[in-house]
């Protein structure tokens, strides 16, 4: 009898422990959720510990955000978790938020699981950087240095021409049968990008290039998988022991392969004479305390490089994979500027920048294969770096804020036919090539894209050049590709196969 006594009141005690845990969680949970702002942006209802996320298909968020935009206006809010997320459409608004009012949302969101890839005080890499000195220092220090190595200059430009004829004869080794270009013009993209920062190009087809790429993009699948979207809003699961090692396996091994490569250029290192982007890091960092401080220690360096051709390879191989699949789906407008090489620069010179002045078709095209393939479709995560408002809506400092660029280079808007693949797009009514103000595939304001004017270069120059080499037709027992795409940080097009013949 005392036994049953003792045990229906510990049953009762464990109840009302019970109840008031959940009652204590459901109020805490409700306390972070809560805005305290007047003139907050609208949004969907957030649901208890998960917020909005449910309501997004992190495979394709442009296309939930799309929804929303439609539904709440330009200026939405969502909740991951308990982190506040605003999102920014259309050309009006992302423009007056990165142009006009640049400082205020310079910012990057801190991410938690980016400290398993090395991640910390004075070395956050360039992508991801909080805004202020440290960033502003490798930033410059960056793109003075890939102007030195040839950024927006001849001696690039010839190194871009040398890869383009390499790919064509890869190319022509196919002798017309269906391929997939994707492998090709991956080496050949990333080979500029590892020239610069490395020193060194890759022959095609050579293994450590294909486990360089293997490696890298696991470390992307992993990156932006929902998986490590959740750690991010709950890091306390990083703690769980051996869960960080299992999810971020692939990323620790790119990071490896990249502490090899910075290793070899230490052992053979001579100050007199930089070779790369890695040495003139080096250089920098053998200032001593100062430039430590200013970001240029060893860890950064792994990041920044690693960034460097994170952000350099696969944007520009997938917008020219995107470019070619258009020239397959379109063949009237490959004949356009067939027509147009053959008369600018005839079949024997290879293209140059000089020429894209006289190619308006041929570069309305290339730009608008940059819009319709759209393929960063919501930018990178920005954050508001003091409180701030924007068409009347406050927006909190810390709120992570992304750039629907898609909503920008698709606002209805701006574009004629915003969903179609549409070169006059870019051309005036007596064809010349003109640039709408809303072609924003590189971003804008303070953290626009680094790498802009050395992905130009290589656009136009593989483009055109692969175009004067060949006729891309889609083989006779091939579907006709998809042009929706998948989306892994960024949108790349399905797998295609084609036939190149040469001309
Ligand atoms: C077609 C090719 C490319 C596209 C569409 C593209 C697009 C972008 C976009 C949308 C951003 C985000 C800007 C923002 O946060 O608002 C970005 C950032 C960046 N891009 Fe590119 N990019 C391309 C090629 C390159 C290349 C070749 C490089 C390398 C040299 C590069 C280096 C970077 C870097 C370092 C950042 C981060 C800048 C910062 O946070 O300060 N990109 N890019």
């Amino acid at each position: 009898m005392t036994l049953l006594l003792w045990l229906s009141s510990d049953w009762s005690s464990i109840a009302v422990l019970g109840v008031f845990l959940t009652v204590f969680t459901l109020v805490f949970d409700f306390m972070k959720r809560r805005k305290k702002w007047s003139r907050y942006p609208p949004g969907p209802m957030s649901l208890p510990f998960v917020g909005t996320m449910p309501y997004i298909d992190f495979n394709n968020p442009h296309l939930s955000f799309n929804k929303f935009h439609k539904k709440f206006g330009n200026i939405f809010s969502l909740q991951n978790c308990w982190t506040n997320v605003v999102v920014l459409n259309g050309y009006k608004t992302v423009k007056e938020a990165l142009v006009h009012k640049a400082d205020d949302f310079a910012d990057r969101p801190y991410f938690p699981t980016y400290e398993h890839v090395g991640y910390g005080d004075k070395s956050e890499g360039i992508v991801v950087a909080r805004y202020g000195h440290v960033w502003k220092e490798i930033r410059k220090f960056t793109l003075s240095t890939l102007r030195d190595f040839g950024m927006g200059k001849k001696s690039l430009e010839e190194q871009v021409t040398e890869e383009a004829g390499f790919l064509c004869s890869a190319i022509k080794a196919e002798e017309g049968r269906p391929f997939d270009l994707r492998f090709l013009v991956n080496n050949a993209v990333c080979n500029m990008i590892c020239s610069i920062i490395y020193g060194g190009r890759f022959d095609y087809g050579d293994e450590v290039f294909r486990k360089m790429v293997a490696l890298f993009e696991n470390s992307l699948s992993e990156e932006a998988g929902f998986l490590t979207q959740f750690l991010n809003v709950m890091p306390i699961l990083l703690r769980i022991p051996g869960l960080p090692q299992k999810v971020f396996r692939g990323q620790k091994a790119y990071m490896d392969f990249i502490d090899v490569l910075i290793q070899k250029h230490m052992e053979t290192w001579n100050p007199e004479h930089t070779r790369d982007f890695t040495d003139a890091f080096l250089k920098e960092m053998s200032k001593g305390k100062e430039a430590e401080e200013n970001g240029f220690n060893y860890n950064n360096l792994r990041l920044v490089t690693a960034d460097l051709f994170a952000a350099g390879s696969d944007t520009t191989s997938a917008t020219l994979r995107w470019a070619f699949l258009y020239m397959l789906l379109h063949p009237g407008t490959q004949s356009k500027i067939h027509k147009e090489i053959d008369m600018v620069i005839g079949r024997e010179r290879s293209p140059t920048m000089m020429d894209q002045v006289n190619m308006p078709y041929t570069n309305a095209v290339i730009h608008e294969a940059q819009r319709c393939g759209d393929i960063a479709p919501v930018g990178l995560p920005h954050m508001a770096y003091r409180d701030t408002e924007l068409q009347g809506y406050f927006i909190p400092k810390g709120t992570t804020v992304i750039t629907n660029l898609s909503s920008v280079l698709k606002d209805e808007s701006v574009w004629k036919k915003p969903n179609e693949f549409y070169p006059e797009h870019f051309l005036d009514v007596n064809g010349q090539f003109v640039k709408p103000e809303a072609f924003m595939p590189f971003s804008a304001g303070r953290r626009v894209c680094l790498g802009a004017q050395l992905a130009r270069m290589e656009l136009f120059i593989f483009f055109t050049t692969l175009l004067q080499q060949f006729t891309f037709m889609l083989p006779e027992d091939q579907p006709r590709p998809w042009t929706d795409g998948y989306f892994a940080l960024i949108k790349c097009p399905h797998p295609f196969k084609l036939r190149a013949i040469p001309r």
